[in-house]
């Protein structure tokens, strides 16, 4: 029987809720299929970093390098700034383990309405494929002449051929695998050097994939594309952060936020691969018991997915699926009444 090391981080607010629920779920999974999940509880938090000073020890990556994942919750905290959560865990943990994919599948499950009139699940389905590494999310840069009249700040982006050309390779394989179509985010007309760059290199790369079909958006005219006609679009491919805007924007088409997962990962499986919902801690509904848990347990099917437990990855998805299709257990979100527990336990119990 293989037993997998599994790091969990639940983080904070609702993370720390929909954690305890994709672990019941992950339990059960491997019950089931005959599988042993080793965790590790870590309580690198932004609470954390308001006692201690640090988001996780100074030793944290190497302490996570021996597991074969992680799976976390969310982290943000009132009082706490976003960036020290960003900078302090998410992107070192992204980086050191060369998570260069940030996968993020969304697809309109059974029981759930579109905010889009008339669609359904099969014009609803979709991935977006965000570069994880580099990009605008960068520390070059800075302020200057600070407080005076030409005070200024400058952010630099990052685009290497390496970056680029292995990001839109993943996202021409994953469309192999699926509809054959792959769509690039760029802005070439407005940011005139890093986007020409980004699509001289998605051309290059799709001349050698004459069985997918290539296409390339503006940011701003794929926006509208993915409200008006999103059953155009399969895999979709796009910089650090116009794939953060889009998969949000993609996830508030389907079923909210609750229902979309992501998965931070290394294709070469030399690092641990981290796996979390798209959203954040939700300090709004904190503490309340009501946040819906099927984004996580849907991460957590991904990571099952990634360990090689494909089978009971696709029984977790489909759990989730006859719970929602049942209607017989949706947090206030899906305009039900049951609680994250509630969820979870309907979600193991189907499995
Ligand atoms: P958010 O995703 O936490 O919440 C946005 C809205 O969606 C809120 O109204 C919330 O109640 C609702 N929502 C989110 N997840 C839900 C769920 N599972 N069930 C029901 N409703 C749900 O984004 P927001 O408010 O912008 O950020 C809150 C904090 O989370 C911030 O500190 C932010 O930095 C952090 N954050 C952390 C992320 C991470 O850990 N990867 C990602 C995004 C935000
Ligand atoms: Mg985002």
């Amino acid at each position: 029987m293989s037993t997998y090391r599994i790091a969990s981080i639940p983080g904070d607010g609702i993370g720390v809720d929909v954690q305890r629920e994709a672990r019941v779920v992950l339990d059960t999974a491997a019950k089931r299929f005959g599988f042993g999940l080793d965790w590790t509880e870590f309580d690198w938090s932004c609470r954390r970093y308001a006692e201690t000073g640090s988001m996780m020890p100074a030793d944290g990556i190497a302490t996570l390098r021996p597991f074969d994942a992680v799976l976390l919750g969310a982290v943000g905290f009132p009082g706490v700034p976003d960036h020290v959560s960003l900078w302090g865990l998410l992107i070192p943990v992204r980086r050191a383990f060369a998570q260069y994919v940030n996968l993020r599948p969304v697809r309109l499950l059974p029981g759930t309405t579109s905010v889009l009139a008339g669609r359904d699940g099969d014009e609803l389905e979709m991935v977006i494929v965000r570069e994880n590494s580099e990009g605008e999310y960068s520390e070059l840069g800075g302020r200057h002449n600070a407080g005076g009249p030409g005070e200024f700040a400058l952010q630099e982006s990052v685009f290497t051929r390496v970056g680029v050309e292995r990001i839109v390779r993943y996202a021409f394989e994953l469309a192999r695998t699926r509809q054959h179509r792959v769509c690039s985010a760029t802005k070439s007309n407005g940011i005139i050097h890093t986007m020409p760059f980004w699509d001289e290199i998605f051309a290059e790369v799709a001349a050698g994939y004459p069985d997918v079909e290539a296409e390339q958006l503006h940011i701003d005219a794929l926006a509208a594309r993915m409200v008006q006609r999103p059953d155009s679009l399969d895999v979709v491919v796009g910089s650090n952060l116009f794939g953060d805007i889009l998969s949000d924007l993609a996830a508030a088409i389907t079923g909210g936020l609750g229902m979309a997962p992501s998965g931070n990962i290394n294709p070469e499986g030399e690092f641990p691969s981290m796996f979390e919902a798209v959203h954040g801690s939700a300090p709004d509904i904190a503490g309340q018991g009501i946040a819906n848990p099927v984004a996580q347990i849907l991460a957590a099917a991904m990571m099952l997915d990634q360990l090689g437990e494909k089978a009971a990855g696709e029984a977790v998805r489909g759990a989730v699926q006859s719970v929602l299709s049942g209607a017989a257990a949706l947090t206030p979100d899906l305009g039900g009444d049951a609680t994250t527990a509630e969820v979870g336990s309907a979600v193991a119990d189907a499995l």
